[in-house]
Formats: C-alpha cells, sequence, structure tokens
C-alpha cells in the first residue's frame, strides 16, 4: 500500500501551528512554533539535544553515529515537547497542530533522513500535511528567533550564513524572493575553524574552542591572508588559510600555551576581516537596509561584535539582526518559522 500524506489547504487558517524537527546535522532538534504572519512568531517549546560529545572523541562528525543518535532522541525529545506544550497551552490537543516541518537538504544525508521519515510517519498517522524546510534559509530566519527583530527587517537586505557546511551570502528582496550572491570555493568558515582546531590539537568542534584560546591571544602575532578579500565579488575561500596555518604551525616546531593563543587569535581576526568585508560590500552594493548575521559561525562573539561595530556603527548606520548566541546553531524553532514563512509570505 502507498502510504500518502495529506496537502490539506492551510490558507484559511488564522495562524499556523508547526511542529518542527531538526536532524540535519549533530543536533536533534523539536520545537512548536505558531505563527500569524512573517513578522508574527511565538515559539512554545524549543529542545535541543546536543551530539558533541559523542563525536568528541572521533574528533567529528561521524554520520553513521549522528543518524543513530536521532532515532534514540526523536522520540524522547517529541515526549518532551508534548508534555511542556501542554503545560505551556492548557487544553492543548493534536487536531491544532497545522503541520508537520523538517529539515529537508543540505545535511548529512542519513542524519536528514531520519527527520524526514519521522515526520512523514507522524503527518500519515495524524493525517498533517508536511513541511521540507531547506536548512539554510532556516537557518536565515533564525534571527526571527530574538524577540522584535521582526519588526526591524527592512528589505533589501543582505544575510551573511556562516555554518560547519557553507559560507553564503544573501540578497532578500522579500520574505519569500531571495537569491544567493556568493558563497565558498572550497571549505566553509565553519569547516575552517574545525579544521584549525584539529590542527591545533583542540577539540571538537574547533570553534568553539578556537574562540576560548583566541580570548588569551594576540591576533597580531601571525599575519596570515585575508583569502579573496579585494577579489571584488561575493565569493570567499578559506582553504588556503588552513594551509597557511597548517605552515605557520610546522615552522614554529613546538607550540606553547602562548603559541597557541596566538595563532587561535590571528586566525579567528582573518576570518572575520574577510567575512565582514564581503558583507559590507555586498550592503553596499545592494543598498541593504538590514543585515542578517546567522549559521554555527554567528555564535562567535568577536564576529558579532566586528559585524555590529563595522556595519552598525559604520558610516552605513545599517539595522544588523542576530539571532541569540545559543540559536545560531542548529535548532528546530527555526526551522518552523522557515517552515511558517513559506506558507504566509
Ligand atoms: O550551523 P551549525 O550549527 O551546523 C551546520 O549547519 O553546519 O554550525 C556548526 C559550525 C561548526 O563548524 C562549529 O565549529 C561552528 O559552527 N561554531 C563556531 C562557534 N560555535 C559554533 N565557530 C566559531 N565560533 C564559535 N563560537
Ligand atoms: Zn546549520
Amino acid at each position: 500500500m502507498l502510504l500518502k500524506t495529506t496537502t490539506k489547504n492551510l490558507t484559511n487558517l488564522k495562524f499556523l501551528l508547526t511542529l518542527a524537527l531538526e536532524t540535519s546535522c549533530d543536533e536533534t532538534g523539536v520545537a512548536f512554533v505558531q505563527s500569524q504572519s512573517p513578522t508574527q512568531h511565538k515559539i512554545w517549546v524549543n529542545l535541543v539535544s546536543s551530539q558533541v560529545k559523542i563525536h568528541k572523541k572521533y574528533g567529528g562528525v561521524v554520520p553513521s553515529l549522528a543518524a543513530r543518535q536521532h532515532v534514540k532522541n526523536l522520540p524522547v525529545l517529541l515526549e518532551e515537547c508534548f508534555k511542556k506544550m501542554k503545560k505551556s497551552k492548557p487544553g492543548f490537543k493534536l487536531e491544532e497542530i497545522s503541520q508537520i516541518a523538517y529539515t529537508q537538504r543540505p545535511g548529512l544525508e542519513i542524519a536528514l533522513l531520519i527527520g524526514a521519515h519521522t515526520a512523514r510517519a507522524l503527518g500519515y498517522i495524524w493525517g498533517k500535511p508536511l513541511a521540507p524546510v531547506n536548512h539554510i534559509k532556516a537557518h536565515i530566519w533564525s534571527v526571527l528567533l530574538r524577540k522584535h527583530n521582526s519588526q526591524k527587517i527592512k528589505f533589501p537586505a543582505v544575510c551573511l550564513v556562516v555554518s560547519g557546511g557553507h559560507t553564503q551570502l544573501w540578497l532578500l528582496q522579500s520574505f519569500k524572493k531571495m537569491k544567493i550572491l556568493g558563497q565558498t570555493k572550497d571549505d566553509a568558515a565553519g569547516e575552517a575553524f574545525d579544521k584549525v582546531g584539529r590542527l591545533l590539537g583542540l577539540s571538537y568542534p574547533g570553534g568553539p574552542a578556537i574562540e576560548k584560546k583566541a580570548k588569551k591571544g594576540n591576533p597580531q602575532v601571525f599575519a596570515f591572508p585575508r583569502p579573496m578579500i579585494d577579489s571584488g565579488d561575493y565569493n570567499f575561500s578559506f582553504s588556503g588559510l588552513k594551509t597557511a596555518v597548517l605552515y605557520t604551525i610546522r615552522k614554529l616546531r613546538t607550540k606553547n600555551k602562548k603559541d597557541i593563543a596566538d595563532l587561535a587569535a590571528s586566525f579567528q581576526q582573518a576570518v572575520i576581516d574577510v567575512l565582514v568585508s564581503k558583507t559590507l560590500k555586498a550592503a553596499q552594493d545592494f543598498k541593504a537596509r538590514t543585515v542578517m548575521l546567522t549559521g554555527g559561525v554567528a555564535a562567535n562573539q568577536s564576529l558579532r561584535k566586528t559585524f555590529q561595530d563595522k556595519l552598525k556603527k559604520g558610516p552605513l548606520h545599517l539595522t544588523c539582526l542576530l539571532p541569540p548566541t545559543a540559536f545560531s546553531t542548529d535548532n528546530a524553532a527555526m526551522v518552523g518559522i522557515a517552515a511558517n514563512i513559506q506558507k504566509l509570505a
């Protein structure tokens, strides 16, 4: 028998209440998101279970292990999510759910499949339509997880997405009309953080570990390249920078605590300089009224500060929108918001 999920028409509803699942990489997420319009969202519940501890000993994410963890975590998180929903919204009933959203791509294929299959099974049993969501768009709309950001967003907007797998600059003309201006030619910024973290002997994930070391270091000690900073387009490349760090480490032969801190700080500064400079160029070229910074690397406090200093306090005085630090990395609330915007915009 062919299992078919419903394709109910959701256009007549006053609001959408979406159950969202996130399983693209090493975080399992489940959330309930209610939206009345692209700028009106209420997060009822948002649960994330991180697998970092499990992957740490392998120095990176092991896809099959990630998938197994999602299988184990999803039912537990779903149960907890419903418990919390009933507590926050007394009398809550299954019938109130409008749709089931899940991260469709990009991400680790076998991890994505766990979310997709779970959503499909629930959709079939409960008679709910499915809302497949693009992971990058979910990161983009994660800025709306910060209260009041919805009211501040003005188009055209430029959004820098910096995650473990992607570094992209987007131009948003509206909630519906958006396109990629440029992206990395090789390693993503997060990937570069993770690889350089490994070169420095730091534990996975490299991003937070490098940020911690960099706080004690001097970013001017090592003059690392700023790849493609003057390329005149909106593309990036971080693999050469990673190689420059590798050669410097080899030259040093031994590295003491101070060297590691200085290497971390100098590398981090090189990445930040390129990211901020390219975003500034895109904002100027497209006369953006808002600039946004999203994705796991957006959890980096130095990047957040430089981004806001250069774009908000700089000559352009642009409105800067960032997700709360904790929701820069993968979560299901941003998947729910993106799913609802898809239907309401
Ligand atoms: O968006 P995300 O959670 O997952 C993907 O979609 O890939 O991003 C994860 C990436 C990892 O590469 C991680 O090292 C990086 O975000 N990251 C950071 C920080 N926190 C996470 N990079 C720099 N500084 C941080 N504080
Ligand atoms: Zn992500």
